[in-house]
């Protein structure tokens, strides 16, 4: 069979590593297609044959290195039909899609619409697919965010500041939690819990009256807080953390100061826990195709590694809820 492989969407720490064990695992057996930039590589007709050996030497860096994009294939006609004409053309028998909800949502399309068949794979920082407790890519950009929590940590004690560091997350609230209570922050704002910005700024006063320094974490996704608002009635995104931490400053009297280490967190090498996530993941796509079990994900569920019909993950987020709420407030409050 011709197996293409693509990555769309945001890149993710682990990306590289999955597309080379796919490959290594493929080769031999079927011809392996890197489908470059996500599924504009199929209406580009960018597609080029690969073998393991091109791709090992970046296997375990960040990034990916067969390119990505956000394009949806299916955005008009106009473009579906260039799409299932060139997929035609190539004659791509399986396509391994690795990625997010969008990436995802296309290849449930290109699935039932008869155009190729499909397995994907859950990748993004924001561990925000639905149907898996994690996707590649998260567990590097919380390492990362801690990294960068820990460095601003220090000087903002040496200099008995406030800060806050915001940290992305669209959707969902996953990195800013897991980087708050990898640190202990003093208050940590995620999109699932909204709360009164007059609220975080008693917290600060509180716990500076003590230790004379204190840290917030905030998630780029929070859609309602007490501060200035735009024209939507939401905060900026990819600038709140500068808001709220200005915020904080005028209400508490405190130096405070933001951080926004934003891409710098989606671009580092994979942990080993993502580099095993996406050996796993690529192992049970490997194994789907030789099972013709198409339309799937796979997913980490419990520690296990299952597939999931992809008509079941799309349309929804996986939001923080259940134990980790409970888990939030036990430090953060109601
Ligand atoms: O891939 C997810 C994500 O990193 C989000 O956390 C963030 O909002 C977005 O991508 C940023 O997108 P871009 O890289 O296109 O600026």
């Amino acid at each position: 069979m011709k197996v293409g492989i693509l990555t769309g969407g945001g890149d993710a720490p682990g990306l590289n590593i999955a597309v080379y064990t796919l490959t290594k695992l493929l080769e031999g057996k079927h011809e392996v297609y890197a489908i470059f930039h996500g599924w504009r590589g199929i209406l580009d007709k960018e597609v080029r044959r690969v073998t393991s050996r091109d791709l090992i030497d970046f296997a375990f860096e960040g990034g990916t290195f067969i390119r990505t994009s956000r394009t949806n294939p299916f955005k008009d006609e106009t473009r579906a039909e260039v799409f299932a004409r060139n997929l035609r053309e190539l004659g791509l028998d399986v396509i391994v899609a690795i990625g997010g909800d969008d990436t995802l949502s296309a290849a449930a399309q290109t699935q039932a619409r008869g155009l190729a068949n499909v397995v994907g794979i859950p990748k993004t920082i924001d561990n925000d697919v639905y149907g898996t407790d994690y996707t590649i890519g998260f567990d590097t950009a919380v390492n990362e965010a801690i990294k960068v929590t820990e460095s601003f940590k220090t000087t903002l004690i040496s200099h008995e500041r406030v800060g806050v560091v915001e940290v992305m997350g669209r959707e969902a609230g996953w990195i800013a939690l897991f980087t708050g209570l990898a640190t202990m922050a003093d208050f940590v704002l995620i999109p699932e819990k909204p709360v009164n910005w007059d609220i975080v700024a008693n917290r600060v006063k509180e716990v500076y009256k003590d230790r004379r320094w204190a840290l917030v974490v905030v998630s780029e996704g929070i859609k309602e807080y007490g501060g200035p608002k735009d024209e939507f009635g939401h905060s900026r995104l990819g600038g709140v953390g500068n808001e709220l931490a200005q915020y904080i400053e005028k209400v508490t009297g405190l130096e405070t100061r933001a951080v926004i280490p934003g891409h710098i967190i989606r671009g580092a090498p994979p942990t080993a826990f993502d580099r095993v996530l996406a050996v796993r993941f690529a192992t049970e796509a490997f194994n789907a195709i030789e099972d013709d079990d198409f339309g799937k994900m796979v997913a980490y569920r419990g520690g296990d590694i299952v597939r999931v019909p992809i008509t079941e993950v799309l349309g929804k987020n996986r939001l923080v809820s259940g134990y980790w709420i409970k888990l939030y407030e036990t430090y953060w409050g109601p």
